[in-house]
């Protein structure tokens, strides 16, 4: 299941792009395109877990200067084979720690990515590094759910949120640890395959102070990249922090 390319390697690279289609729509990547492309201005863009290039591909199209990094070599290979992928240098490492060469004008962590890491230490550690590699003024961009907690009835720790003939995907919570899986069982010709990658689920406000010990504070949260409020009803969010000068 998990190798030296974590949770998405040789198997998972293989099928990313067609399995997230929903997510690689022009109307799920043109509005991030356009807020990222906004931000980074003139500057250069960090993109943490850069994959197979979903965002920094049409944002370098744009004439933004890309870099990602990324843990999974399997990923970052589909990326370089890409139209243009010669373009965004990736970095191969644990986005909690790894270094970037040279400054950016934005950092941004997209489709959940920040619960990746599984402890608050590592989330925390992200932050910094984010922080490290801003310009004064800089922002640091995550799109994230909200824990889906008020679905959850007491004594039941599991939250559907695909439900199809052949597929089912469930989202586990323990409630004690912040501790959540995302779970994937797929039938194709009568044969069954489960997934499951272990995540950390965290709080909006628990960012903003992640952010806080970085040196960051919030600039903006919004529902969505349109930038429709966000609400008490909103299930995802995209907050915007900015690098508080030295
Ligand atoms: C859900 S995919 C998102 C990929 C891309 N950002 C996108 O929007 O399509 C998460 C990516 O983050 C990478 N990743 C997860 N944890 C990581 C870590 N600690 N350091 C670097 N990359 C990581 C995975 O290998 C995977 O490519």
């Amino acid at each position: 299941m998990i190798d030296d390319d974590g949770y998405f390697g040789e198997s998972v690279a293989a099928t990313y792009d067609e399995s997230s289609a929903d997510m690689f729509a022009p109307d799920a990547v043109e509005p991030a395109v356009k807020v990222l492309a906004e931000l980074a201005d003139a500057g250069r863009a960090l993109e943490l877990g850069v994959g197979t290039g979903r965002i920094a591909l049409p944002l370098a199209g744009r004439g933004v200067e890309v870099h990602g990094i990324e843990l999974s070599r399997a990923m970052a290979d589909r990326l370089r084979a890409k139209p243009g992928g010669e373009a965004v240098g990736v970095t191969i490492g644990d986005f909690a720690s790894a270094r970037a060469p040279g400054t950016f004008s934005v950092g941004y962590l997209v489709f959940n990515t920040i619960m990746n890491l599984t402890t608050q230490d590592a989330q925390v550690d992200c932050f910094r590094n984010v922080a490290a590699h801003l310009a004064p003024g800089g922002t640091f961009v995550v799109e994230v759910m909200v824990p889906q907690l008020r679905k959850l009835p007491p004594g039941q720790n599991a939250v559907p949120f695909y439900v199809g003939a052949n597929r089912l995907g469930f989202d586990t919570y323990d409630v004690a640890t912040q501790a959540m899986a995302s779970n994937h069982v797929r039938v194709e010709d009568g044969r069954g395959s489960f997934r499951t990658i272990p995540f950390r689920y965290v709080w909006p406000a628990e960012l903003d102070l992640m952010a806080r010990l970085a040196g960051m504070r919030l600039r903006d949260r919004w529902e969505d990249w349109s930038g429709a409020p966000f609400t008490s009803e909103s299930e995802t969010h995209v907050s915007v922090w900015e690098k508080v000068a030295d």
